[in-house]
C-alpha cells in the first residue's frame, strides 16, 4: 500500500526515541522536576546527551543558573506521575510534594536523584551553544547510577498527545553498532 502524506507537526511522534524523562534541577533553595521526552545521545565517552528544555519552563531557568542537572529514568510504574510533572509549572508548585516523588543527594550535582526512578544521571552542562535559538544543552554524563535489582525496565516511550508505549521484548541480532 503506498505511503500517506503524514502532517509535519506529528512527525516527533514517529522519531521521538525515548525513554521519557524526569529532568530535575536545583539552584539556591529552589529545586524543579519536570517531563523530558526531547533527547538524544551524541557521543560514547565522556557520555554526551543533547536535550531541548524549552525557555518558557522553569527548568530551564533553574538549568541555565546551576549549569548542572540530573536525567531519571522512570518506568510504568510512576507513568502518572510523569505525565503529571510535564502538565505543571514549578514556577507555581512544589512537584516534589505533589507528586509525591521523594529524592536523594547526588554525589557530585546539586539537583537530586529521584528514588522512584531506575537510574539518575548526574549531568553537567557542557555546551550551550544551541541555547538560545533551539533551548539545546548538551549534557556530560558525570555520575550514572542504576538500580541493579531491576533488569528490564518497562520504560516510558512519548508517541504524542497522551500515548506512551512501554519496553517489552528484547531481541539479539549481530549488529555492528556497539
Ligand atoms: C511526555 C512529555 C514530554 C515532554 N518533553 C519535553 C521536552 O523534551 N522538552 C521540554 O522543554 N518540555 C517537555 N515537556 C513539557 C514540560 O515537561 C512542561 O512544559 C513542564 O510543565 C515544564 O515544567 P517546569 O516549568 O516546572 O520546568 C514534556 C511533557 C510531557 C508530558
Amino acid at each position: 500500500m503506498p505511503k500517506k502524506r503524514f502532517p509535519l507537526p506529528n512527525v516527533y511522534a514517529l522519531l521521538e526515541p525515548g525513554p521519557v524523562l524526569l529532568l530535575t534541577t536545583a539552584h539556591g533553595s529552589q529545586a524543579n522536576v519536570m517531563t523530558m521526552s526531547w533527547h538524544s545521545m551524541l557521543e560514547f565517552e565522556p557520555p554526551l546527551v543533547g536535550c531541548v528544555v524549552s525557555d518558557r519552563s522553569h527548568s530551564h531557568t533553574l538549568l541555565l543558573a546551576s549549569k548542572e542537572c540530573v536525567l531519571n529514568i522512570p518506568t510504568e510504574e510512576i507513568a502518572e506521575k510523569v505525565v503529571g510533572c510535564g502538565n505543571t509549572t514549578g514556577a507555581k508548585v512544589d512537584k516534589f510534594s505533589k507528586f509525591g516523588l521523594s529524592r536523594s543527594a547526588a554525589e557530585s550535582v546539586s539537583a537530586p536523584l529521584l528514588d522512584d526512578c531506575f537510574a539518575s544521571l548526574e549531568c553537567r552542562i557542557a555546551d550551550t551553544g544551541m541555547a538560545r535559538k533551539y533551548s539545546f544543552f548538551v549534557l556530560e554524563v558525570i555520575h550514572a547510577w542504576v538500580d541493579p535489582n531491576i533488569g528490564e525496565p518497562r520504560t516510558l516511550h512519548h508517541r504524542g498527545y497522551g500515548s506512551f508505549m512501554i519496553a517489552g521484548e528484547t531481541i539479539t541480532l549481530p549488529s555492528k553498532m556497539r
